[in-house]
């Protein structure tokens, strides 16, 4: 049988997760969400005491990490460090930034990288992240790159930390997510692109089901191409 790779890239906040999740789920493939590996390593060098800058540290470490992704009974992507479910504990303003900062080290990136492409090369998969497309499955047969306004993403960050009941300024989250945005689009290895080949969906001005609806409309004309 066929196994389909789905690529969807783009910046912090454009949706990428909520759409790959939803299409995933409808088109039943497998969600794989390497932005939570980052995240998982991100915990181990936060938990370690170990400096964002502290280069050897970080790669000498990347020989002992154990990550490991597992599904529960719904379908949802657990992320387990050193054996622990670590998922709940991700999506911190702390460890996001410690794992774009982590993220530009080569040793981090191959140790993922390989574990990413591991798992889509037996399944079909729906995987977002940064660098999918230009590196991780450059022979994805559908390619995304999702984005939208700075604004947009910045009040999307905004409304979902004060849903939480985390307090907020909307300047400060719109100013970290700038610098998130600089920090990947500017790194040296593997940073985020748009490949050329990859269709444009701007979803400032989309709501999550016509989003959702386009994705999972790409990959069925993909897939009847075959038919
Ligand atoms: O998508 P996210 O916010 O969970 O990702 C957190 C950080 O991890 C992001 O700022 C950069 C890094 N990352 C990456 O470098 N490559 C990926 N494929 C996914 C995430």
């Amino acid at each position: 049988m066929r196994i389909y790779n789905v690529a969807i890239d783009g910046p912090a906040g454009a949706g990428k997760s909520t759409i790959a999740k939803k299409a995933a789920a409808a088109l039943r493939f497998v969600y794989i969400d390497t932005g939570a590996m980052y995240r998982a390593m991100a915990i181990y060098f936060i938990e370690h005491g170990i400096d964002k800058n502290d280069e050897k540290s970080i790669c000498e470490a990347c020989k002992d990490i154990d990550i490991e992704i597992k599904y529960d009974a719904g379908n949802v992507q657990r992320v387990f460090l050193e054996r622990v479910d670590v998922t709940d504990r991700l999506r911190t303003q702390e460890v996001g930034d410690m794992a774009s900062a982590v993220s530009v080290y080569k040793d981090v990136r191959k140790k993922l990288v390989d574990l990413q492409r591991r798992l889509a090369e037996s399944q079909n998969v729906i995987m977002d992240g940064r660098d999918i497309a230009s590196v991780v499955l450059p022979n994805a047969e559908v390619k995304i790159y999702l984005t939208a306004s700075t604004e947009i993403r910045a009040k999307r960050r905004y409304d979902e930390l004060i849903e939480k009941g985390i307090e907020c300024d909307l300047q400060v989250v719109m100013n970290e997510i700038e610098e998130r945005d600089w920090r990947d689009m500017h790194r040296e290895i593997s940073p985020l692109v748009r490949v050329p080949e990859a269709i444009l969906i701007d979803t400032s001005d989309m709501t999550i089901e016509e989003v959702t609806q386009k994705v999972i409309d790409l990959v069925k004309n993909e897939m009847a191409k075959d038919i």
